[in-house]
């Protein structure tokens, strides 16, 4: 059983593997799921990760059921293992967004059908794989690239990291000390092979092929807004840090905070691909989808 919870679930060669299958034509796998369901649950809200799921399942010839986390309740109604053995009676595989990431391992360790992670507290692994066709859309290889992230270590962080690391290109993260990942993200990214640098200053970083940014508050941490906003003070992405890396390209994954962690000028300039990168979640969701369902 294949399930896809966090990049590292893949190997370097499975990575490399699911990254061609998102850019192999629809029509290859047109009939992979032969009218089956797939679940999509959302604990949280979701433009691109509903939509590129919902539309990924019809391209492979599937029928995406939506279900709110309000409408089955995990662990409030059922638990998450129970949640799982029903939905594996209906349904080829689980897509699901939740907040704390120990729900997906949960549901897989049921392994009754797959589980494919919408984005957790911890990870997004369907985001890294539409950054890394992004990225060798535009340069044509991920690996001897310079990706630079600016801001808060979190989940879109961690599966950035670990698949531009996995493939061979540097990860190197301009944050505040207090917002770097831990010995327990070192250690896990150690594991892949993979090893994160520090800038302390944003306007320290040049030489980037890409300069990559999230929000500072990432959903579920509203409570805290004030004191993020006050530690990431200088860290927006503005026109002087793009102009320091003239080949570099923009990237963000989306919603954008305008004016916040990056001006409108960097959003909307020439160097942005934020929009190529939500177009290739589709391909990134059908590669995982058709690579998860195709075992048996
Ligand atoms: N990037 C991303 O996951 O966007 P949504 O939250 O809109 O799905
Ligand atoms: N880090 C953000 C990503 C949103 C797609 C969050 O978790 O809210």
């Amino acid at each position: 059983m294949r399930h896809l919870l966090e990049i590292d679930d893949l190997n370097p060669s499975q990575l490399r593997q699911v990254v061609d299958l998102a850019k192999s034509p629809i029509a290859d796998n047109a009939d992979l799921l032969q009218r089956q369901g797939v679940a999509c649950y959302f604990a949280k809200p979701s433009a691109r990760t509903r939509n590129s799921t919902e539309m990924a399942v019809v391209q492979l010839g599937g029928h995406p059921v939506y279900i709110t986390a309000a409408e089955v309740g995990i662990d409030e109604r059922e638990t998450a293992e129970d949640v799982t053995r029903t939905l594996a009676c209906y349904h080829r595989a689980i897509c699901a967004r939740v907040f704390d990431h120990s729900v997906l391992e949960r549901m897989a360790a049921v392994n009754r059908i797959p589980i494919i992670n919408l984005l957790s507290d911890a990870a997004h692994p369907l985001q890294a794989i539409a950054d890394v066709l992004t990225i060798e859309e535009e340069f044509g290889s991920v690996e001897g690239q310079t990706v630079t992230y600016v801001g808060d270590s979190n989940n879109v962080t961690r599966s950035l990291a670990l698949a531009v690391g996995m493939l061979g290109g540097k990860i190197q993260i301009a944050s505040p000390p207090s917002h770097r990942f831990g010995p327990v993200d070192h250690d896990r990214l150690a594991g892949a092979g993979v090893a994160v640098s520090y800038l302390d200053r944003p306007d320290q970083v040049a030489g980037s092929q890409v300069i990559y940014t999230d929000t500072w508050i990432s959903m579920g941490q509203e409570a805290v807004r004030d004191q993020k906003l006050k530690s990431f003070e200088g860290y927006c992405v503005n026109d002087a840090m793009m102009q320091n890396n003239p080949g570099a390209i923009f990237m963000h994954c989306l919603p954008a905070h305008r004016n916040e962690e990056a001006t409108d000028s960097v959003l909307d300039g020439h160097q942005s691909r934020i929009w190529t990168q939500a177009a290739h979640r589709l391909d990134a969701v059908r590669a995982v989808l058709a690579w998860t369902c195709e075992e048996e």
